[in-house]
């Protein structure tokens, strides 16, 4: 009997610890050191106690603490508070959405997804990726933002997939006229750099389509956002979008509610899933040829007169030709450009926007609720911003025996 208590002790301890490693937030402990360049006695004194907090955890609440694998990491609770060292470890959570909850996970788990995923193939990718988004991050917050919209043309083309790497890889050719590159090439290399470390850890283990995921999930932790328990296990495609796939699935900025509406509904995403993924345009730059179809030949009436005179002083003064345009480009946020916070719904009520879809979030009363509401309440925003995150990072997702596990991104195995 005492074995026995002995080694669930040490099994469940271990997988606890794992699960805080892959799962729980890093704390705030590691947003300091990526945020304030250094204090490492906090960041140690908050693993020492976290590690503490795991091992009673595991030793008072040995089945809450196994159950917890399957039912955890689902977005609950509110944001934590700057500097604060707290775990979430055990909040309180209603049983209904707890049943509701596991019961979802259960059939995610079924359909070859799970939060510990790599808990054996590769432990450590977890924090591979983290480590190497913080470095990124810590030298270019503005990363995130790449990241962000790199994983939202991925999902929305053919599911989350890493159909996104061959794509760019199969259509480099026509690139130049299929659109301004809008994704940055930066992006793509900070992926691939990951990929190779993870080859180098665990060969042939952990697929594009979970690395792009779990690193768009920490970077946007890293720049000021929620944190998202997500789940891994997605397999890479074996096939690229062709580009009319491309252009029928990514919505334009100059498209108005409805047609929003229509493509994100063809995800599994409803309006606030709509208005709450808007809010990604909290960090980040267009290019200015974007911005100028909204000022010239006349001003639009989305934007309001001083922030359209602002506009046009940064993306108009250079001469007009539409190639300099073209490689000018401007903040999304003008308020808090490399923040991921609420302050995008904000812009979108003071007409402070530069897509046209953006400011059509107030045509529709009940996009525009949520607009109200997200700009008036930050928790609300996060909370809200996690469930649409989470399920957008699961459209589409190949898993089990479908696709493979490429070696590298940018080509499928054979
Ligand atoms: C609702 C429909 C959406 C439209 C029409 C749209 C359109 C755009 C456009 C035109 C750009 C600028 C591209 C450029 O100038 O190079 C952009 C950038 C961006 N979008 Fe969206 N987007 C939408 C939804 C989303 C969603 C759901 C997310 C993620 C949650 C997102 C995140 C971003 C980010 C982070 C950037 C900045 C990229 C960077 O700085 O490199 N967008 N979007
Ligand atoms: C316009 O730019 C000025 C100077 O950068 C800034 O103080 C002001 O807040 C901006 N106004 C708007 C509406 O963006
Ligand atoms: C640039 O375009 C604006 C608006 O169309 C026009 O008023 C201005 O004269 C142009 N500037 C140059 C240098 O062509």
């Amino acid at each position: 009997m005492w074995l026995g208590i002995f080694t669930s002790f040490i099994v469940e301890t271990t997988v606890i610890s794992y699960h805080r490693q892959m799962n729980m937030q890093p704390k705030k402990c590691f947003v300091t050191k990526v945020r304030r360049n250094g204090n490492n006695l906090n960041a140690l004194v908050c693993v020492f106690l976290v590690g503490v907090f795991a091992r009673l955890l595991a030793f008072t609440f040995p089945y809450y603490a196994l159950a917890s694998i399957s039912s955890d990491s689902l977005p609950e609770g509110k944001p934590l508070r700057q500097g604060a060292c707290a775990t979430v470890h055990g909040s309180s959570r209603l049983s209904t959405s707890a049943e509701n909850s596991r019961r979802q996970e259960a059939e995610r788990v079924k359909e070859g997804m799970s939060y510990v995923y790599y808990i054996t193939s590769c432990p450590r990718a977890y924090d591979i990726i983290r480590e190497r988004i913080q470095f990124y991050i810590s030298q270019d917050p503005s990363q995130a933002a790449g990241l962000i919209h790199l994983f939202f043309h991925d999902c929305f083309v053919q599911g989350c997939d890493g159909s996104i790497f061959l794509e760019m890889w199969a259509v480099s050719e026509q690139n130049a006229a299929s659109n301004l590159n809008s994704l940055r090439s930066s992006s793509f290399h900070i992926i691939d750099n990951i990929k190779a470390s993870l080859e180098i850890a665990c060969p042939r283990v952990v697929s594009c389509a979970d690395i792009l995921a779990l690193a768009t999930r920490d970077a946007i932790f890293m720049v000021g956002g929620p944190w998202m328990p997500m789940l891994s296990g997605r397999k890479d495609s074996l096939t690229a979008a062709s580009k009319e796939t491309i252009i029928a699935n990514i919505p334009s900025p100059a498209m108005g509610f409805m047609e929003l509406k229509h493509i994100f509904a063809s995800k599994g995403l409803n309006v606030e899933d709509l208005v709450a993924l808007s809010g990604g345009h909290t960090i980040g730059q267009t290019h200015c040829s974007i911005a100028a179809s909204q000022l010239v030949p006349i001003m639009s009436s989305d934007i309001s007169v001083s922030y359209g005179a602002n506009l046009s002083r940064i993306c108009l003064t250079q001469e007009n030709s539409t190639s300099s345009r073209s490689h000018l480009t401007i903040h999304l946020d003008g308020l808090t450009p490399n923040t991921f916070d609420n302050a995008f719904f904000k812009n979108v009520i003071m007409k402070q926007v530069i897509f046209h879809s953006d400011a059509a979030l107030l045509d529709d009363d009940g996009a525009a609720f949520y607009v109200h509401l997200f700009a008036n309440n930050e928790a609300e925003f996060f909370q809200r911003f996690r469930l649409s995150f989470v399920k957008m990072s699961e459209i589409g997702v190949l898993t089990g025996n479908e696709g493979e596990v490429r070696l590298s991104c940018t080509m499928p195995n054979t």
